[in-house]
């Protein structure tokens, strides 16, 4: 265990700005910094960064705190692990106070079991370079195959010598037990007799992300079926193998530079990439994708090619990984290899610059190219392409974000020659079908989409839940009556952000004292930002036009090229801002005119969404309170100051659904 000391030193030199930095680019507004938020997708920037307080809060999800919850949360570090990457960060060495016996004793053996692994792979490195079996074997073998020393070294490649038990020899003799070296299948053991498990053949090291050795791979020089190509570690302790993906260490930093993330089969081929210095790329080792594996490549980006064969089986295998990829939103292209070639085979004929331009004139998005690729293999059978309908539209219903859910289903109805309501009712009812299935089963991924109901409505999947406290006791606006059954999960605030937008859209030819409506509400709203990124979108757009001085009417919405803008036009003009007739009958007033109303109704949106913030900025003050409550190293009077401001802003919110609830009052008599 980490000794307090320690802990307090780590604390105090850590930068907010600089672990942050490491993982989100940020851009300096005012005394703050500002980015994307790493923890939920967003468009415009909400997630600030505190270079005083040093610590980080999002606007957008409500996710906050200092550098080690941020490593907590972003590299799914436990916290001694935080602890130890930010010692490591700020070259602080760390002094270990006494754990727990059972403590010790599971790192003490996890950690030998490294020590062992590191030897064995040095020692197969020196076996490589330093013998002459290991040279004029391995070593040639490789360089055959055209890797270069500085790729060798790096991926710390090596040889098992064909003598059966060299290495648990020299294993032995330089103090590592047995037992380990069996625990992690370098040695094999039967009736009292000792072997090398991995003997005669070239050796792949694998490295977790932190670059420690967690397992190896071993391919044999022999050709011939009746023995396996690749050995490789059993499970242990330190090697789960869904979880891992080789060259992760190497390619962690360039997948976020770039952006994107190349996914390839083979140790080979994941060498020969790096060996290009296309290294944003990692390798699956020849399993299909799995949920782990996608999640440690979405901290980096979330963009995926997967180069894979282009015939059905190999588009076959890269979907199974696509399709969770695509329920975590992530955006998955393929990048077909032609018939008989690999990635490795394919740089050697192409080298890395004819690599790079037949990926970016090759890769598609996976969707699409499946579309197209069962299209053409269906031809004008009618029943196969029924089939192919449904097995694309099986797809498309994985993806979580329903804005590009749509889009999927617009193309492929394109492709396919049908009409899109065919395909959105087949999607709808895949989506149904998986609820069903996981409403009984349990367990069974839904996607983003499902989570929102099938509709495709525009609040569900990508909101972040910070709706605030009490925000359900402010009552639905006239003639805005509040979430459809169907959509009953939708934070409160999602709703009264679409009215925001209805309004906005409404109000392109109306006039307040002369001045423009729009930008009264835009004035108005200055200081709101919303939480609904596809809303906050919207307005962004409002708000630019207004800087130039143009006023955005609807026929923006009709005439975009972006189908979600024209399906939100009509969506909300569809149900247009009724003022309901008993109001004017109790009332005895006649409305004639819009205008006459146009002043109010924005004073209760504005209202609204103002209440909104005051909520959430409530809700996280109270959350503060019971932490610094909890603290007994707490200064009261920070105490006393929060509490001040908290009676501050529940007096303003009081203040404010005050005077949006008296004029409901007068409508609702
Ligand atoms: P490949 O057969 O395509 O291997 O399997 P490769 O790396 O391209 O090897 P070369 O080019 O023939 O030298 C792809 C991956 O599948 C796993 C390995 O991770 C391999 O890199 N694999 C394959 C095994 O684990 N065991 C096997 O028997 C075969
Ligand atoms: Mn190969």
């Amino acid at each position: 265990m980490i000794s307090p000391e320690t802990i307090q030193r780590i604390k105090d030199a850590a930068r907010i700005e600089d672990v942050v930095g490491e993982f989100v680019p940020l851009k300096k507004r005012g005394s703050t910094l500002l980015g994307l938020c790493p923890f939920h997708r967003e468009k415009t920037p909400s997630f600030n960064v505190n270079i005083t307080r040093n610590t980080y809060k999002c606007f957008g999800c409500g996710k906050g705190g200092d550098a080690i919850s941020f490593l907590e949360e972003h590299e799914k570090l436990s916290y001694p692990e935080a602890l130890r990457w930010l010692a490591d960060r700020y070259q602080i060495e760390v002094e270990e106070k006494q754990a727990s016996p059972e403590q010790a004793a599971e790192r003490n053996h996890q950690e030998s079991l490294l020590i062992v692994n590191q030897f064995a792979a040095q020692w197969f490195t020196e076996q490589m370079f330093n013998t002459e079996e290991g040279q004029a074997v391995g070593l040639s073998y490789f360089q055959e195959r055209g890797l270069r020393k500085d790729s060798i070294e790096s991926f710390q490649l090596g040889w098992c010598p064909e003598n059966g038990e060299s290495l648990t020899e020299a294993a032995q003799k330089a103090g590592y037990r047995l037992e380990f070296l069996e625990e992690l299948g370098l040695t094999r053991s039967k009736e009292g007799r000792y072997w090398d498990f991995y003997r005669g053949r070239v050796i792949f090291p694998i490295q977790n992300a932190a670059g420690k050795v967690i397992a190896f791979g071993a391919r044999t020089l022999r050709s011939g079926s009746n023995i396996p190509k690749y050995l490789n570690s059993p499970e242990s302790p330190i090697y789960s193998k869904g979880e891992v993906l080789y060259g992760l260490h190497q390619a962690r930093r360039a997948m976020a530079d770039a952006d994107m993330a190349y996914l390839v089969e083979g140790y080979m081929d994941l060498i020969a990439m790096h060996q290009a210095e296309i290294k944003n790329s990692v390798a699956s080792s020849g399993t299909a994708l799995s949920s782990p594996q996608l999640r440690m490549i979405r901290r980096y980006t979330r963009n995926i090619t997967m180069l894979y064969d282009g015939d059905s089986a190999g588009l076959k295998a890269a979907m199974r990984g696509a399709e969770t990829a695509l329920e975590e939103d992530m955006h998955v292209y393929f990048a077909p290899l032609p018939q008989g070639e690999d990635p490795d085979s394919l740089l050697q004929r192409l080298g890395s610059e004819g690599m790079r331009e037949f990926l970016s004139e090759k890769s598609q998005d996976i969707i699409l190219y499946k579309t197209d690729l069962l299209l053409q293999e269906a031809g004008k059978d009618p029943v196969q392409k029924a089939a192919m309908v449904r097995d694309v539209v099986e797809s498309i219903s994985r993806v979580g974000d329903p804005i590009a859910r749509s889009l999927y289903l617009k193309k492929c109805a394109e492709k396919m020659e049908l009409p899109e309501a065919v395909l959105i009712q087949e999607s709808n009812k895949a989506l149904q079908q998986r609820m069903r299935r996981a409403q009984s089963g349990g367990g069974i991924s839904l996607g983003g989409g499902a989570a929102a109901g099938a509709n495709a409505g525009y609040g569900g999947p990508g909101v972040a839940g910070a709706g605030g406290a009490g925000s359900e006791a402010l009552p639905p606006l006239p003639g805005m009556e509040g979430p459809d059954p169907q959509e009953t999960k939708v934070p409160a605030y999602v709703h009264r952000e679409r009215d925001l937008v209805r309004l906005l859209m409404e109000s392109e030819n109306y006039h307040v004292e002369e001045q423009s409506a729009i930008s009264v509400i835009l004035e108005q709203i200055s200081d709101v930002d919303l939480e609904h990124p596809f809303y906050a979108e919207v307005v962004q757009e409002y708000r630019a036009a207004w800087s130039e001085g143009r006023v955005l009417g609807t026929q923006f919405f009709f005439d975009h090229e972006r189908r979600e803008y024209k399906e939100l036009a009509l969506e909300l003009l569809h149900k247009p801002y009724e003022i309901s007739p008993n109001w004017t009958l109790k009332h005895e007033i006649a409305i004639t005119d819009r205008r006459f109303l146009i002043r109010k109704d924005i004073e209760k949106v504005v209202a609204y969404l103002k209440a909104d913030k005051l909520d959430r900025l409530l809700a996280e003050l109270h959350r503060n309170l019971k932490d610094a409550s909890a603290d007994e190293s707490t200064d009261p009077s920070d105490i006393q100051h929060m509490l001040g401001l908290y009676q501050e802003l529940r007096q303003a919110r009081s203040a404010i659904t005050g005077a949006a609830g008296q004029m409901l009052v007068k409508r609702d008599v």
